[in-house]
């Protein structure tokens, strides 16, 4: 804590006996996946062959998080009509005291990290609680990860910050030594929804393998709600959700040598009651042709048909608890809003012989 009567100067030198420089806290490691390390040339692209070469046609989601499209992301989070960031956010602010109160001191490992904007709330409570300040971000875009990561050393002159450049599904595998005795692994934002139940399955198996018995695991989802509202988060007035989606196809231009023209497609985004999941697709508007020199790849599209980019599922509150329940993850506490529009769970890992009676 900083003493009110020091002068700058002092507190200045305080700083810096007691603190490191900045870019002594900082350690960034870019894990390098061995298979498709080795395979890089040949595996290029098979996800997209893949995807545009069934019906109905698909493509993977990351596709969307070149530069422009974390940028447009970014805008996305900011939309009056997207109502999930500004809503964990306020939960976060409101509860992330009793997170840490409970949690202890521990360090935190954030899957998914990008602008780690919410990370911060975070980190004042843990910092209030004056615990040591350890964080591991994991993120597949090593700029924005170095970018955040340094705002948050100047900020939080304790902070020490080990990122992780990687999927966090590789990176769950091999999480390098922790600096604090526990940890939490936290996922925010309904990424989880992007995950169809299969690999959301294989997700929370990755999550338990990672932790100790008693460490945390604390997960952010979007929950059910009318169809209205949810379409108009997907939909939104200023069309930035559309141009997301169709920047999926200039990413793949550029990185396959492609000739996609985004005028012949069309976002489209509805909720799918049965399945409780938004759908994004691309309309294609005419019959057309499309080219990935890169990858060797023809793609024929009739009028009307689709490519689904996304899926965003959401969530019921009982039936996540009991899946997480299922795999060891015991829900400690829960969290929501004021209008129950999105949930905070807070669990632990418990020892297997709990995990296999609840299976
Ligand atoms: C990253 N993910 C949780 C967002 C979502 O809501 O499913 C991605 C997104 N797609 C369109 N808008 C936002």
């Amino acid at each position: 804590m900083r003493n009110p009567n020091q002068s700058a100067a002092s507190v200045s030198e305080t700083y810096h006996q007691q603190y490191a420089k900045p870019e002594e806290r900082l350690q960034i490691k870019q894990l390098v996946n061995p298979i498709a390390a080795s395979d890089a040339h040949i595996n290029a692209g098979n996800d997209v062959i893949q995807g545009l070469t069934q019906t109905p046609k698909s493509l993977p989601p990351h596709y969307f998080y070149d530069d422009r499209g974390s940028e447009l992301f970014e805008q996305i989070c900011d939309l009056p009509e997207y109502y999930p960031t500004r809503t964990e956010a306020s939960i976060l602010r409101q509860y992330a005291g009793e997170i840490a109160q409970i949690t202890g001191a521990c360090e935190l490992v954030e899957l998914g990290s990008g602008s780690s904007t919410k990370t911060r709330l975070l980190l004042d409570a843990y910092e209030a609680f004056d615990y040591p300040l350890s964080y591991l971000p994991i993120d597949v875009s090593a700029g924005i990860l170095e970018s955040s990561a340094r705002q948050l050393l100047l900020d939080y002159p304790s902070l020490q910050v080990q990122g992780l450049v990687s999927t966090y599904e590789f990176a769950l595998k091999q999480l390098i030594p922790p600096q604090l005795p526990t940890r939490m692994i936290f996922f925010l934002g309904s990424t989880l929804g992007n995950l169809n139940p299969q690999k959301c399955d294989v997700f929370f198996s990755q999550i338990t393998a990672a932790l100790k018995v008693g460490e945390y695991f604390l997960l952010g989802v979007d929950l059910q709600k009318s169809k209205q509202l949810l379409e108009a988060a997907y939909n939104d007035s200023q069309g930035v959700t559309a141009e997301f989606n169709l920047n999926i196809l200039e990413h793949l231009n550029q990185r396959f040598n492609g000739n996609f023209d985004t005028q012949l497609f069309k976002h489209w985004a509805f909720y799918n009651e049965k399945l409780n999941q938004i759908e994004m697709h691309l309309r294609s508007l005419k019959t057309h042709q499309v080219r990935l020199e890169e990858i060797d790849l023809t793609v024929f599209f009739e009028t009307d048909e689709t490519i689904m980019t996304e899926i965003s599922r959401k969530f019921d509150l009982d039936v996540i608890q009991q899946e997480l329940q299922a795999k060891g993850l015991k829900p400690l506490k829960v969290w929501t809003d004021s209008k129950r529009w999105f949930g905070l769970l807070l669990c632990q890992l418990q020892p297997t012989t709990f995990a296999s009676v609840a299976d």
